[in-house]
């Protein structure tokens, strides 16, 4: 059905929530490398994963299935935000004066503000299914752990929050918003875990990273018998649950009678690129049209441009197995630029194999030059998008001109991730010229990485 040339946001009701979340693991041409047991070197099996995830998600870690069934507990309480709005950017396509037409699927309608609740529900359900009474998380820009707080505080579990040094300083009002939700927000590296005090002994004044986080978050969760670890993005079953993002982007398209040329995301851990674009992947896979997919990471944390595709840590405590992945090496610390969701060593495996399969593109950014690309947007299309979706803006702006330079009408979809509402320090620092950017010489990355764990 073609809709009224005019139209801007394609809706859906409630009814259209997805029953399935999509496994790409069923289309690949061939699976990832396994987990290791650091240890060993030997696979993982489900008992490594015990002591910190419940058996349901650890099956969808594995799973080849290609649909699993959305619980209908978790599909009610999607019901909040989802569907989440397509949009056309007429108004980005005018100022661009650029033939090609434009989607955003806008995810900051959720609680949080961000796709981050799309898997926090679902995890939280699958851990209060299975009686566990606390979650210990990490989070960098605070979406993650706003989104599981609120996903904690509806499903009647306590949360415990390891919020990165530099974000718990630049972001006083995360920190109160999962307070609001009954969470507890601790600055990391923090002196309640051997992990943090160890960095905490060597870098006082540590402004802390993902990796850091995530070791401290494992560490507790391993500790207690009540308490599970969950991850808000990297591993397999968190990019499943995100999959509702691009299933609902294809029924989106339908009504439109447009299908993308291009599908763009941001990249930190790797989920809500995935989110997007792996059903329109899924879909070239099985005969459907072809798509050219861009992954778009800072300059500042280059792992699927500048990385290297190997085994290493998840965390910088050295707690996780070893995964396959775009890596900078887990001891790599990031400068505390403002794209805290994307200040991540590593990247999903699954993500990473498809680069490596060349089904996926990859570009790196600066920090300036997308928060210009996120004013403008703002200036023009009304939203005022998270420095991490800024990344994507820019991607599709750039994919934009590009078709304009070509001469073509191409189609464009970006997932615009969250809303950048509690990012205005940054905003403020971006206005007042403050902001810099931040590259690597190739010896220092090279330098990263001479401790990468090594696997026969
Ligand atoms: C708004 C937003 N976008 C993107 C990311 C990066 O994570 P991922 O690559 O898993 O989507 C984050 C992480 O915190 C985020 O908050």
């Amino acid at each position: 059905m073609a809709a009224d040339p005019e139209t801007l946001k394609y809706t859906l009701p409630e009814d259209r929530i997805p029953r399935q979340w999509y496994n790409l693991a069923a289309d690949l041409p061939e699976p990832p490398p396994p987990p290791l047991h650091p240890g060993t070197g030997q696979p993982i099996g489900p008992d490594d994963l015990a002591p910190l995830f419940p058996m349901a998600l650890i099956g969808q870690e594995v799973s080849q299935e290609r649909e699993i069934p959305i619980p209908d507990p978790v599909r009610d309480i999607y019901r909040l935000w989802r569907p989440t709005p397509l949009y056309r950017a007429r108004r980005l396509e005018r100022f661009l004066d650029t033939p090609a037409r434009i989607y955003y699927k806008y995810e900051g309608v959720s609680p949080a503000g961000s796709h981050k609740p799309n898997t926090a529900v679902a995890q939280a359900y699958y851990n209060k299914e299975a009686g566990i009474t606390r979650i210990a998380t990490e989070t960098g820009a605070g979406q993650w752990g706003s989104a599981l707080a609120f996903a904690g505080a509806l499903l009647g579990l306590q949360v415990d929050v390891y919020m990165v040094r530099v974000s718990f300083d630049q972001k006083p009002y995360r920190r109160a918003l999962m307070e609001s939700y009954g969470a507890r927000c601790v600055a990391s590296p923090s002196d309640e875990t051997a992990a943090g005090r160890k960095i905490l002994a060597e870098h006082p004044d540590s402004t802390g990273s993902l990796g850091i986080a995530i070791s401290e978050a494992v560490e507790m969760a391993a500790k207690r018998e009540d308490t599970h670890y969950a991850l808000g993005s990297v591993l397999n079953h968190v990019l499943l649950h995100q999959t509702v993002i691009g299933e609902e982007a294809v029924a989106q398209l339908e009504q439109t009678g447009d299908y993308p040329d291009v599908v763009v995301g941001c990249t930190g851990g790797g989920s809500n690129f995935a989110g997007i674009a792996f059903p329109f992947i899924g879909a070239m896979r099985r005969g459907g049209s072809k798509v050219r997919v861009v992954a778009c990471e800072p300059v500042a944390c280059p792992s699927l441009t500048r990385g290297t595709y190997a085994y290493d840590f998840g965390d910088t405590g050295h707690l996780t197995p070893l995964v396959k992945m775009h890596t900078l090496g887990s001891e790599f610390i990031p400068p505390g630029f403002h794209a805290g969701g994307l200040r991540y060593h590593g990247m999903a495996p699954l993500v990473s194999h498809l680069l490596n399969l060349g089904l996926i593109e990859a570009v790196a950014y600066n920090q300036v030059e997308c928060f210009k690309a996120g004013v403008d947007f703002a200036r023009v299309e009304g939203v005022l998008p998270a420095p991490e979706a800024n990344h994507a803006v820019k991607g599709a702006i750039d994919e934009a001109l590009k078709a304009k330079q070509a001469g073509e009408a191409r189609v464009i979809l970006f997932n615009l991730c969250g809303h950048g509402h509690f990012d205005m320090q940054a905003y403020a620092d971006y206005f007042a010229g403050k902001l810099t950017d931040h590259s690597y010489a190739e010896a220092d990355l090279q330098a990263a990485l001479a401790h990468l764990p090594k696997v026969a």
